[in-house]
């Protein structure tokens, strides 16, 4: 019996693990930017949430803490990963940069970027149980059938959600509709990240 399965509408995250030149020099410039003022300023606990981040302050981390190199991989990932949606080449530009601190015991509800092309976030710090990147299957009627496809067999077609565990120098890339939210940290360290936006640039 011939049988053709077609992938309608399918839903891409994109894992991007960046050179250890570029990890490293963006650490060091992270952790060096968080011990300034500007930082001590910008960088304020979220009036809803748990999370440290410069969010509110709406400046750019990215040009505060002087993140040439992972700006520069950031759009070459973004540019990279709308070859996968089959569009003609798009140059991006960053939107909107964050940085992101949680302390031991913190988390992030869900929630999405609208208003973007592309959200991404970058590792600086995560320590082993700092929190994983989690994304809920975006198509709510599939709960529907989960009786017929909870096996315990774990498929991409059919999980309710799939988790990431951060780790330094990781790229984790995602159109920016997609809902999406941070465990909370029981590493009884610090979790560090960069938070983009990207759109098509202007
Ligand atoms: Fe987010």
């Amino acid at each position: 019996m011939p049988m053709n399965i077609e992938l309608m509408f399918p839903v891409a995250v994109a894992v991007a693990d960046f050179d250890p030149p570029v990890r490293d020099v963006t650490h060091a410039k992270v952790m060096k930017y968080i011990a300034t003022e500007a930082a001590k300023r910008d960088v304020t606990a979220s009036p809803v949430e748990s999370v440290e981040t410069s969010f509110f302050s709406g400046k750019s981390v990215l040009e505060d803490a002087g993140l040439t190199e992972l700006k520069a991989n950031i759009i070459a990932a973004g540019e990279t990963f709308l070859q996968w949606f089959g569009v003609p080449p798009t140059p991006l530009e960053i939107e909107r940069s964050w940085i992101n601190i949680f302390r031991p015991g913190m988390q992030e509800m869900q929630h999405a970027h609208e208003g973007s092309v592309l959200s991404g976030s970058y590792y600086v710090e995560a320590p082993e149980h700092c929190g994983d990147l989690i994304f809920q299957d975006p198509i709510g009627e599939r709960r529907c059938h989960r009786a017929f496809t909870n096996t315990g067999v774990k498929t991409p077609q059919t999980v309710t959600e799939m988790s990431y565990p951060p780790q330094p120098g990781r790229f984790i890339m995602f159109e920016s509709w997609m809902q999406h939210a941070v465990l909370g940290n029981k590493s009884g360290k610090i979790r560090i990240s960069i938070a983009v936006n990207l759109r098509k640039k202007q």
